[in-house]
């Protein structure tokens, strides 16, 4: 399936980055265009057919995130980023001295740092290794969870290695190993873009990721919190509360607790359309496109002269959730490996990928990191082979 005359593609470039952020497509622009033209106002206040538009429009977005992730629209609460996501949960769970946070060495810094800094509140965190190519294995979580872990936490698809998790059976073994009290949080920023989630099936509490990286709007993000997990709201004000006065307030049920102020509206809107964009392609064709990227970049890395090129993660197709490939020019930094690529017209991004905790454990200061999707070609991926192959004979 050809998708990608869908998709707006700036001209000039390979676009290898969609790991720092996706393309997008003309409906997600439209449908916010539709808001700001057609019936701009602000939702759940007043009484106005602008404001009942808007807010219909918006409440929409839930029941499609509720379809989509197999929850209940009253699970989804919407925010900036998966960053703000996962923070979110740090801030609102009430924590005490002596419980445990399990997370891997493989996280993004924004599944990372928020944890850590639970350690000003006597929280222990204990980090759960990874294996040379980021995979994440049951046997090395067992030993970490006790009945003093309250979370455990972990990427869906690391954004250095793109290494398949089996999310699954790591949330099964958290559940067993804690007798079932520990929670469970997957960063699926990196996944979300790429496959289906049934978030009942994982079994996991929570779950973040940004409308950014798939095909939805910069400035949108979704929390998806489990209703029988408790968490508290890390933000009040405007639009939590069922009552207030001088003295007191008692907040509303479920999501609308959680979101405080004036939301973005118009993105949250567009990402409602990036996830009909999805449903519209089918995610098997988007896992099918991704393996004969995969297949085809592995190849391409394989095609190059004398060992020059260093390939950090899984080598082999089925170990790999989606086409994002970490490497290194022998000889050659990472940074001025990136912008002879971009010269030779390939956009990618370098250094180390806000996971600085996996890219010392890669013993490099940093990578060259191409990621593709949906948009990307044969053709492109075929040219860059020779690009890379130009780039390290020059090293
Ligand atoms: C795995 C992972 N987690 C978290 C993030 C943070 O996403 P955002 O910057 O949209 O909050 C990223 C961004 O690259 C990521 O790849």
């Amino acid at each position: 399936m050809d998708v990608s005359s869908l998709f707006l593609k700036p001209k000039g470039s390979a676009y290898f980055d969609s790991a720092a952020t996706s393309l997008t497509t003309l409906p997600v622009l439209q449908k916010m265009q539709e808001y700001y033209e057609n019936y701009r106002a602000n939702i759940h206040r007043g009484a106005h057919h602008f404001t009942r538009q808007a807010s219909e429009e918006y409440e929409q977005v839930y029941e499609k995130l509720a379809k989509f992730f197999h929850a209940s629209s009253q699970e989804f609460v919407s925010v900036r980023n998966t960053t703000e996501a996962i923070n979110a949960v740090a801030l609102g769970m009430e924590w005490k001295e002596g419980d445990e946070v399990v997370v891997t060495e493989a996280e993004h810094h924004s599944n990372l740092l928020p944890w850590l800094r639970l350690k000003s509140k006597g929280v222990k965190i204990r980090i759960w290794e990874a294996d040379n190519v980021g995979k994440l294995w049951p046997e090395k979580l067992a030993p970490l969870v006790s009945k003093k872990t309250r979370l455990v936490a972990f990427t869906a698809c690391s954004n250095v290695l793109g290494t398949k998790i089996p999310v699954k059976e790591l949330a099964k073994t958290a559940k067993e190993a804690s007798s079932g009290k520990a929670l469970v949080l997957v960063d699926a920023a990196q996944y979300v873009g790429h496959h289906p989630v049934d978030v009942r099936e994982w079994p996991v509490e929570f779950l973040a990721f940004s409308g950014h990286k798939c095909f939805g709007p910069t400035g949108i993000g979704v929390l998806f919190h489990d209703e029988n997990a408790p968490l508290q709201p890390w933000f009040v004000g405007g639009g939590t509360i069922r009552e207030a006065s001088l003295d007191s307030y008692t907040l509303l049920e479920h999501r609308e607790r959680f979101e405080a102020g004036t939301p973005a509206i118009a993105e949250w809107i567009g990402l409602g359309a990036a996830l009909d964009t999805i449903t519209k392609i089918g995610y098997s064709n988007i896992e099918a496109h991704d393996k004969q990227l995969v297949e085809s970049m592995l190849k391409a890395f394989q095609g190059q002269p004398h060992n020059n090129v260093q390939l950090y993660g899984p080598v082999n197709a089925e170990d790999k959730s989606c086409a994002l490939f970490a490497f290194n020019v022998r000889n050659l930094p990472h940074h001025e490996t990136a912008v002879m690529l971009d010269q030779l017209g390939f956009a990618m991004r370098s250094g180390h990928h806000c996971a600085m905790p996996l890219t010392k454990k890669l013993g490099v200061e940093g990578t060259v990191r191409a990621s593709l999707h949906l948009y990307n070609t044969a053709e492109e991926v075929e040219k860059f082979g020779q690009a890379l192959k130009q780039v390290s004979l020059l090293a």
